[in-house]
């Protein structure tokens, strides 16, 4: 045989992974092949595959020697721009992770850190490689310490796209965004049947990590798809939004929304009667360009939205109360949801814009015991901490602790505005009233009237926007109309901003 055709054999065998049998119940059990992933998450004939002949050296078992070892990786490109992926094959021993298998993905995250490209990993595996013991978990080690050190340097995404269990839940869990799909990809520390010996709990794959439980319940998905193919196009979309590592920029988009654009709509969004809830989706939705806001964990802690989004395209992160979701208010979960994007943001040099609708952090033994003191910190940490442009719109209820934590000029906002409509007070009227004239009230003739008349008083008083702007807390009450407009020249603006923190080993945020 001619040295060509055997490097083509060798190629051809690669290319079959676990062969016909195991592929065919890959694609009976609705999932698609490694090679068929790629093909969808890159550009057209961009995938350079490297390693397709590691394989692994376990002498103590007769295992089949089969090339590239139940990963396949090297790189390619999405909308023109360098990604590094690795893609775990399930018909390959069950993507089990051997020693040679995890320095396959090393590599591929060593040469993504020097080049300052993104990772994407596409994670379909039945954990450590059994017949390699110990050798395998010291591979995920060195996955883990790879994932950390470039925390913050370069974006990892991982999609989940079967199994991930045991510590192998750890890698994915350490990158930025985790995608996952309905049904056919699970994520636990410990499977159904542990969990019945230990607990005696009933619960099937699905409910216990599925898509669905991640992405609405716990929070460790941020993305929870149909498909596998809507999960990798989701993919192709986030990374859009994403400058390939921390020294850079987004890359900005061609725009055809006039940055101008005058939103009528806008100065009527915000409903009379100050306790009814509104979509707070609409109020972004009019304002970005073409209305297209990529939101992140859509599903958990509802209270706050987060995201990504153009405004003349250039890329930015919002982050927003949402008044249809226990009236906006900040609990833990939403504290945490809006920190870790918050700190992406700032990492990727990614601006932040910030809506607030906020009544203030949400009272009760649940939150108390479980630490909102703790978690709400995180928020007022991230915030405070972030260097990136921050540009704040207060368009109703700023109240209390959460109108400080809520990107506001006192930890470095750039330019915080207040529509009219924003109430900017310690706390809301009727609650202000109760204190500070409980006495009078009590006392008085008619109490309900004396009550409504100092609410009244307050609201007249101390429920607005002109006091904060007195004191140049926000730098200009806006209509609500030309939001679109200032935020543009904001952003404008701030771009060649910088700002630094003081020199640290890292912060310590509160955990
Ligand atoms: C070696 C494995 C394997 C593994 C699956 N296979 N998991 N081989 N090591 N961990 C092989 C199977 O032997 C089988 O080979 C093929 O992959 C497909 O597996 P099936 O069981 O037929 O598939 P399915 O019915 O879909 O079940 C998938 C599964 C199951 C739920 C993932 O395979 C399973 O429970 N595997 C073990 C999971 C596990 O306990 N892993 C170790 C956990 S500890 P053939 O030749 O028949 O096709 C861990 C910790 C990581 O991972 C620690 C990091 C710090």
């Amino acid at each position: 045989m001619g040295r060509l055709e055997e490097l083509q054999q060798r190629r051809e065998r690669a290319k079959l992974g676990g062969g016909a049998e195991r592929i065919a119940r890959q694609h009976k059990a609705g999932k698609l092949t490694v090679y068929e992933r790629l093909e969808v998450l890159l550009d057209d004939d961009s995938f350079a595959e490297l390693d397709p002949f590691v394989v692994h050296r376990t002498s103590d078992f007769p295992l089949e020697k089969i090339p590239g070892d139940g990963v396949v990786t090297g790189y390619g490109r999405i909308g023109g721009r360098k990604v590094y992926v690795f893609a775990q094959d399930f018909t390959v021993f069950g993507g089990s992770l051997s020693e040679a298998h995890a320095e396959k993905i090393c590599k591929i995250i060593d040469l993504a850190m020097k080049a300052g490209v993104p990772v994407i990993g596409l994670n379909d595996s039945g954990g450590a490689r059994i017949q390699e013991g110990v050798v395998s978990l010291g591979g995920y080690a060195e996955i883990f310490l790879r994932n950390v050190l470039v925390s913050g340097v370069i974006p990892q995404i991982s999609a989940v796209l079967g199994p991930c269990a045991g510590g192998a839940v750890y890698s994915p869990a350490i990158t930025d965004f985790i995608l996952m799909v309905q049904q056919t990809s699970y994520m636990y520390v410990t499977g159904p049947k542990v969990v019945k010996t230990v607990t005696h709990e009933e619960v099937t794959h699905e409910a216990l990590g599925g898509a669905d439980t991640h992405a609405s319940k716990s929070g460790v998905a941020h993305f929870s798809e149909p498909d596998e193919v809507s999960c990798l196009e989701r993919i192709r979309d986030l990374i859009s939004y994403i400058p390939q590592n921390n020294r850079e920029t987004p890359p900005r988009a061609f725009c055809d929304d006039p940055p101008d654009r005058y939103e009528p709509a806008l100065n009527a969004i915000i409903p009379e009667t100050p306790n009814k809830p509104y979509e707070m989706r609409r109020i972004i939705e009019l304002i970005v360009d073409d209305g297209v806001f990529l939101e992140v964990h859509r599903d958990w802690a509802q209270n706050i939205l987060v995201g990504f989004a153009r405004l003349d395209g250039r890329s930015v992160g919002i982050v927003a109360n949402q008044p249809t979701h226990i009236a906006g208010v900040l609990d833990i979960n939403a504290s945490v949801k809006a920190a870790r994007f918050v700190r992406f943001c700032d990492c990727f040099n990614i601006p932040l814009i910030t809506f607030v609708d906020v009544p203030g952090f949400l009272p009760g033994t649940d939150q108390e015991w479980n630490g909102i003191i703790r978690h709400g910190s995180k928020l007022l940490y991230a915030f405070a901490e972030a260097t990136v442009p921050k540009v704040t719109v207060i368009v109703r209820k700023a109240y209390g602790g959460a109108y400080d934590v809520m990107s506001s000029k006192h930890i470095r906002g750039d330019f915080n505005f207040a529509w009219p409509t924003a109430e900017i007070a310690v706390m809301g009227p009727k609650g202000a009233v109760e204190i500070i004239y409980r006495k009078e009230i009590e006392q008085a003739s008619d109490p309900d009237a004396l009550e409504e008349k100092l609410v009244q008083e307050y609201i007249e008083k101390f429920a607005n926007p002109y006091i904060a702007a007195e004191r140049g807390y926000v730098d200009d009450v806006i209509e609500p109309a030309q939001t679109r407009n200032i935020l543009i020249k904001s952003l404008e603006m701030l771009e060649t901003k910088r700002d630094t923190n003081p020199w640290k080993k890292h912060g310590n945020i509160p955990l």
